[in-house]
């Protein structure tokens, strides 16, 4: 329990848990927007510091990556069907692939004089904090190493090869069949619009970042587990964020904070086993062993603002090594009704955030079903194989134009274990009435019928995308109490779990032909008094929107590389095309 043992930080020093968790629930609360006022940021863009968005290691040997995932032919609604797509061999080809279908780009935008690119992997503000690293044994074409990916150049940095202590460390997690992939993040970049709630956003971006990775896999045959052991120390250290010298050009905003490790496996998943490589995983001191790194990193910033507080929450929500978690299995559901049989790597790479939607198109129920039924993890199917926590998010729906429901406030609880705290915890005039078709296995319950297309588009700070959809909502966490129990880190992994939700509704909504947005900005406490949330047993961290989206012709798409000469592989000769 908090208070009863002390955890340390990168230097040793003793931290007490209570002001840890203190200082997170500080920064939560501080970092709300309110009706009156909004958190503390610039409040305006200055175009002279605005952050480079590509990291590059200058002078790491550079592997440049093939463009394929065209002839990856499995289809979106096979990648939730355990078995269906045929485990590709893992190779530099198969893991360009994987980079190019997760954080590798999507599209260039242009209008008038500018032009700025998009990602697989959405962004608040496409900002892109994130950065992804690649951590191989010896494979076909790429040396046992450390990489990092530059999404702009399609490219692999070596910033480090692994020592044969270091291979030999490795070798419980990693093998021919697997692989890790590690993210990152430079808060900065955020900050340097969004102030103080910067640190929340680049959360969310780091789960949309697990889910994109986790359904790149996918697309492969391959699955993705989150590695709950490791510390952020081991983290720092395998992916060379502590090394001074490399960072020497750049300032401390600048720099990179550790985030997570996926293991990438060519298995399926099953349950963690702690003789197995996550086992093993806590026990990633690898630092003395990677002796020989290259590569210095880029200045992003020719100047900063200083955000203590986001330095703050980063070293109070700092993760410890710890034993690795068992798996909570998820219990067996109905199998997802089929979706959108179109090619994955099309869906994948087509979603876009909707910038205004037409206030008019509708959903049939079904679809939105369909939609919700996805948020539900099932064992083995992605990317809810890549959490091994039970669900800790819940939504509150505003339901617009759903065909054959009510328009009203909504509630989708993910887990039934939570019913006994949620309910009491909101208002008691409230309905609990189950939508009439609604399957089962949904426990999806009508809490209010009314138009609430002001209300919605009023708690996400006016924007009309949240009225003018099918329907918007609010993710709910279990929020104090994870904190409070499981330690402060889990602010930002339930931050996570938001952005895995959010990427979940993102491709859906591409499935059913229409599209969504992740908004970042609300009215937390707006939010939580439409609910009758009166402490922080629960909190909203992330709101979402779908609906039928209108276009905007004043911007002109390219295609993703067009800038880049770089051979397309003939798809005749490809070894990727599932059956
Ligand atoms: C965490 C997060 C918060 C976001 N918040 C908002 C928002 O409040 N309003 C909005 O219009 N778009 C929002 N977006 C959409 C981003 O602006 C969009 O993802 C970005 O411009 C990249 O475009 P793309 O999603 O089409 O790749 C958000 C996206 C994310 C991932």
């Amino acid at each position: 329990m908090p208070g009863d043992y002390q955890l340390f930080l990168e230097d040793s020093s003793p931290v007490n848990l209570d002001s840890t968790i203190e200082r997170t629930l500080a920064y939560h609360q501080q970092t709300k927007h309110h009706l009156q006022r909004y958190a503390r940021s610039p409040g305006y863009l200055d175009w002279a510091t605005q952050p480079d968005p590509f990291r590059t290691y200058v002078g790491a040997p550079r592997i440049e990556l093939d463009l394929r995932a065209d002839q990856v032919t499995s289809s979106y609604g096979d990648l939730f069907r355990t078995g269906v797509i045929p485990p590709q061999p893992i190779g530099v080809e198969t893991i360009g692939i994987l980079f190019e279908l997760s954080l590798g780009l999507s599209a260039w935008k242009q209008y008038q004089g500018s032009r700025w690119a998009l990602r697989c992997n959405p962004s608040s503000g496409n900002l892109h904090p994130t950065e992804g690293y690649l951590i191989v044994p010896e494979l076909p074409g790429l040396t046992e190493g450390v990489y990092h990916y530059v999404s702009r150049d399609h490219c692999l940095e070596r910033r480090c090869l692994l020592s044969p202590m270091a291979h030999d460390r490795l070798t419980a997690v990693l093998s021919p069949n697997r692989f890790l992939v590690g993210l990152s993040s430079i808060h900065w970049r955020e900050a340097w619009k969004y102030g103080e709630r910067a640190f929340r956003y680049c959360q969310h971006d780091v789960g949309h970042a697990i889910a994109s990775v986790r359904f790149a896999a996918a697309a492969l045959g391959w699955s993705a587990r989150l590695l709950d052991a490791p510390g952020d120390v081991d983290v720092t250290a395998l992916l060379g964020l502590d090394r001074d010298a490399d960072f020497a050009d750049v300032a401390a905003a600048d720099r990179e904070h550790p985030d997570v490790l996926l293991l990438v496996s060519k298995k399926g998943t099953g349950p963690i086993c702690r003789n197995g490589p996550e086992g093993a995983s806590h026990k990633l001191d690898l630092s003395p062993f990677l002796p020989s790194w290259q590569g210095r990193a880029n200045p992003l910033s020719p100047q900063h603002v200083d955000w203590p507080i986001i330095d703050e929450v980063a070293q109070a929500t700092w993760k410890p090594a710890t034993e690795p978690m068992e798996t909570v299995e998820p219990a067996a559901l109905p199998p997802l009704i089929l979706s959108s049989q179109a090619a994955a790597a099309t869906l994948i790479r087509q979603r876009r955030s909707c910038l205004a939607l037409d206030g008019t198109t509708s959903i049939s129920a079904e679809t939105f079903y369909r939609m919700l039924d996805s948020l539900l993890p099932r064992p083995g199917v992605p990317p809810w194989d890549t959490l091994p926590w039970a669900p800790l998010l819940h939504l509150g729906l505003f339901v617009h134009r759903v065909r054959g429901l009510t328009p009203g406030l909504y509630l989708l609880e993910r887990d039934a274990a939570v019913h006994e705290k949620l309910r009491p915890a909101l208002r008691d005039v409230f309905l609990w009435k189950r939508p009439a078709n609604c399957p089962e296995h949904l426990r999806l319950w009508c809490l209010a019928e009314s138009d609430l297309r002001d209300a919605s588009r009023m708690v996400s700070c006016h924007q009309e995308i949240a009225s003018d959809g099918a329907f918007s909502l609010g993710m709910l966490a279990v929020f104090g109490d994870t904190i409070r129990q499981r330690g402060p880190w889990w602010y930002r992994r339930l931050f996570w779990e938001s952005g895995v939700l959010g990427q979940v509704l993102y491709l859906e909504a591409e499935a059913a032909g229409i599209r969504s947005t992740g908004i970042g900005c609300y009215f937390d406490d707006v939010f939580h008094d439409i609910l009758g949330i009166q402490s922080d047993a629960f909190q909203c961290l992330y709101h979402f929107t779908v609906g039928g989206p209108v276009d905007d012709d004043r911007l002109t798409t390219l295609v993703p590389y067009f800038h880049m000469e770089r051979k397309m592989p003939d798809p005749q000769e490809s070894p990727y095309l599932a059956p």
